[in-house]
């Protein structure tokens, strides 16, 4: 009987200690140091992890440079219905073509955005939102350089060879207000584990909080200068907020906080990595393209499309996995952009 009983007990310590480390990671794990020493700031790397990431972030080959004739004809001088590509020439404007092809379209080839016979025709949406993406393209390598660098971005950084890239967002439809939940509040989309928090219990809405407008009461800080009341007026669940967003960017980039932060002090900039202030950019580089480009967009996509519009009807919207896919540049900081002249800049 006390044999059994032994041998219940160690199969339930078994057990428990199974259930205790399935949620760990299984070393050898690394460890590299990002910050002064002694301020604990480093980063842990699974190998494993790394081997997706670094699959996702093989840059493509890049077509050889288009020869161009001098006094060459451009293509807004050849072609009928050329609106923001008008100023290449005709060799680059089929590179250009075929690029996009390659990034977004594969396997549909040119027909995705034209109908056949009829390269001038308008009438595939498809056409019309690529048109409106290489401007949003364009205007995030000439004017988000804070962010962007000399990486830059082209329409692969985002589709990676899909029709729809990965990860977007939408809006969410806003909470029941009736029955019961005035007087226990709104959940705002807490403890229903989401991948757009890492699977963490925090709020899960923060990609509408902080990633749609420049909305000054939608600030991110928390963390308050005074010790009185008076200095802070954030509640705790805002700053559950502002921790949903963060464990978003973290995965996102494929780091911990420590990579822009010195937990010490979340909030001193002093100690932050130069890396915390690229983010800052970003943050606001990631809600202008959002609300300029992408939300307005709505109109145009068909409604009946699997995919396209959220349950409020919006647009699929970017974060910051959509260019960085796990890694802390995209694709490693490989100069794509730089190969390709008509999305550096709107043409003059
Ligand atoms: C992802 C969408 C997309 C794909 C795929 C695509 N195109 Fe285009 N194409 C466009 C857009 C957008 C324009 C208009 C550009 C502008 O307004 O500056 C255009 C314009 C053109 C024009 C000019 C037509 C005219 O008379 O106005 C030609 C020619 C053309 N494309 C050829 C091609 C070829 C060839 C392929 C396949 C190798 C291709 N395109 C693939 C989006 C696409
Ligand atoms: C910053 C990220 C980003 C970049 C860069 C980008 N796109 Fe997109 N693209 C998106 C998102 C997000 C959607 C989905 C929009 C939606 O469904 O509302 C999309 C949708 C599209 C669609 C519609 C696809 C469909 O099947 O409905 C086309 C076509 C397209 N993009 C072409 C391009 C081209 C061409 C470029 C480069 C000139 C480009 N995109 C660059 C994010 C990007
Ligand atoms: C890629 C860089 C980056 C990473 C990684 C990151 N943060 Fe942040 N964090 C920022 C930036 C940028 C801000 C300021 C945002 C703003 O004000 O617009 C910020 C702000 C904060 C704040 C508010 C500070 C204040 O002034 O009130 C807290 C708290 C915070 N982060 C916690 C975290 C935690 C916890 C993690 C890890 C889960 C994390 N951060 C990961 C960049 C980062
Ligand atoms: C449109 C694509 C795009 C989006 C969306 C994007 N990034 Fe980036 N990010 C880049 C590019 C490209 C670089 C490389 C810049 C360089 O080489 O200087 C970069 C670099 C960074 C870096 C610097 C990394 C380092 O080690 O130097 C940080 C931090 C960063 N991004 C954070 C973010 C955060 C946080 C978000 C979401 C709020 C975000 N990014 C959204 C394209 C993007």
């Amino acid at each position: 009987m006390n044999r059994i009983n032994r041998i219940g007990s160690g199969l339930a310590f078994l057990l428990m200690a199974v259930l205790a480390l399935s949620g760990c990671e299984r070393p050898p794990i690394e460890t590299v140091q990002t910050g002064y020493r002694g301020t604990g700031m480093a980063q842990v790397y699974n190998p494993r992890l790394l081997e997706d990431q670094a699959a996702l972030n093989r840059m493509p080959e890049i077509d050889p440079p288009a020869r161009v004739r001098e006094n060459a004809p451009k293509a807004g001088a050849v072609y009928q219905n050329v609106k923001v590509l008008g100023d290449l020439s005709l060799a680059e404007f089929g590179r250009t073509m075929n690029a996009m092809t390659n990034w977004v379209s594969p396997g549909q080839s040119c027909a995705y955005c034209h109908v056949e016979g009829n390269f001038a025709d308008d009438s595939k949406y498809t056409k019309v939102v690529a048109r409106r993406m290489i401007q949003m393209t364009q205007h995030l390598n000439a004017d988000w350089k804070s962010h962007v660098g000399e990486t830059g971005v082209t329409c692969y950084t985002c589709h990676r060879g899909q029709n729809l890239p990965q990860p977007v967002w939408f809006k969410s439809v806003p909470e029941r207000t009736t029955g019961l939940q005035p007087i226990l509040g709104a959940r705002a989309g807490q403890n229903a584990p989401s991948p757009d928090v890492a699977l963490s219990s925090l709020p899960n809405q923060a990609f509408e909080q902080y990633l749609l407008s420049e909305d000054s009461a939608r600030t991110i800080r928390v963390a308050s200068n005074q010790a009185l009341p008076s200095g802070n007026t954030k509640s705790t669940k805002q700053a559950e907020h502002t921790y949903g967003l963060m464990m978003h960017m973290s995965q996102s980039l494929g780091v911990n906080c420590t990579y822009c932060h010195n937990t010490r002090n979340f909030a001193s900039w002093d100690e932050s990595r130069p890396q915390r202030a690229t983010a800052w950019h970003g943050i606001r580089m990631v809600r202008d393209v959002n609300h300029d480009y992408l939300d307005p967009l709505a109109g145009v996509f068909p409604v009946n499309l699997s995919g396209r519009l959220g349950p409020m009807q919006d647009t699929a919207k970017v974060n910051c996995g959509t260019c960085h896919k796990g890694a802390f540049k995209p694709m490693y900081g490989a100069q794509m952009a730089k190969e390709y002249p008509a999305l550096l800049s709107p043409s003059p």
